[in-house]
């Protein structure tokens, strides 16, 4: 069977990984609308070797579509995800504005598939965070093999989940550095080029970022568990591709290393890369373009006696969104859409 797919913001830097992404694992699409605003409708994607013109999502007959896959920004999404469920168009959407809502799931493949059922409900499935999404893949063999009470994490994250206005300010501000000319200074509040920004999102009253929060939130709903405590610091570093984490969890039953490394080695989606020898860890250079969440640097932590540590790294335009999102249409369409 064939579905007829669009895509919602297919011109940006994850709606062009979706595009390639549903062409390399072979998605039955019958019909793909690609779909942007009247800033980019007219121009065209590439689809299967086809190119295909791409729509202005206004005035766009959702009822053409059987799954959509959205990821234009939290306002967009929440104008016309609803006009596009009630079409019969089950939405996918990579936005953060559904994703806390009670009746609508929040899935991760790897850890909470069963939740995708819930579709029913408003038509609409979020997908979560990018970093969140690293974080589960890593985290839900360990928790269901000796429970997590805390999180602790650090993130390293790559420009490109800003989107591609933030790819091209990191190349310009790194060119115009190398050729001693003036720097602008324009997407982020300060300069990303060989710099760091501890500053991801907006700032909440608690003195946190809502990116920060994000992973709070996100976390207990796909873990179906509000006891686990998150405590994360969320940063920009100056990476195309590809989100980094120091996690540092504390288990209720103590997990040796190895234990850990043995469980990750079997755990879907993960790739272990964790040789205690220079260059015997996960990078972001070879996590990009890749679809799995790789986990190195497993050590016992010195400060604690049921501290964990470990090093996640995954690209985050395609297991972070573009990807997770897909693998989510594979499960909605094998097991749930007629
Ligand atoms: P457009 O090319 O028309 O601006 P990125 O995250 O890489 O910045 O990409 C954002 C994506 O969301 C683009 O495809 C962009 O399309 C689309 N988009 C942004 N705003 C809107 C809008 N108001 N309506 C429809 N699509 C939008």
């Amino acid at each position: 069977k064939q579905y007829d797919v669009c895509i919602l913001g297919a011109t940006g830097a994850v709606g062009e990984a979706m595009l390639s992404i549903l062409e390399q694992r072979k998605f039955p699409v019958r019909n793909l609308y690609p779909l942007a605003s009247s800033r980019s409708a007219g121009s065209t994607v590439t689809f299967n070797g086809k190119e295909i013109t791409v729509l202005d999502v206004e005035g766009f007959d959702f009822s053409k579509a059987q799954i959509g896959l959205f990821s234009a920004g939290g306002s967009v999404s929440e104008k016309y995800a609803p006009i596009a469920a009630a079409a019969g168009c089950v939405v996918i959407d990579n936005t953060a504005h559904f994703r806390y809502d009670r009746d609508i799931p929040l899935v991760v493949p790897e850890v909470n598939p069963h939740a995708i059922a819930q579709y029913k409900n408003r038509g609409i499935i979020a997908n979560p965070n990018c970093s969140t999404i690293q974080m589960m893949v890593a985290l839900k063999p360990i928790k269901d093999a000796v429970g997590i009470s805390r999180i602790n994490v650090a993130t390293y994250q790559a420009v490109s989940g800003t989107g591609k206005e933030a790819i091209d300010e990191l190349a310009d501000q790194t060119r115009a550095l190398f050729n001693q000319q003036d720097v602008k200074v324009e997407v982020y509040p300060k300069r990303i080029a060989f710099n760091v920004l501890p500053h991801i999102d907006v700032f909440m009253e608690n003195g946190y970022t809502k990116e920060e929060m994000k992973m709070v939130w996100e976390t207990q709903k796909i873990m179906e568990d509000d006891s686990i405590l998150v405590n994360p610091t969320a940063v920009r570093v100056p990476v195309f591709y590809g989100h980094s984490e120091a996690i540092h969890i504390e288990t209720k039953k103590k997990i040796t290393a190895d234990e850990a490394r043995a469980l990750l080695e079997k755990a879907p989606g993960v790739k272990v890369m964790d040789k205690r020898e220079p260059g015997g860890y996960p990078t972001p250079v070879e996590a990009a373009g890749t679809d799995a969440t790789y986990v190195g640097r497993i050590r016992e932590d010195v400060s604690h006696p049921l501290g964990l540590n470990l090093w996640v790294v995954s690209d985050n335009v395609r297991k972070g969104a573009a990807l997770n999102s897909v693998q989510i249409a594979e499960i909605l369409v094998a097991k749930y859409l007629d």
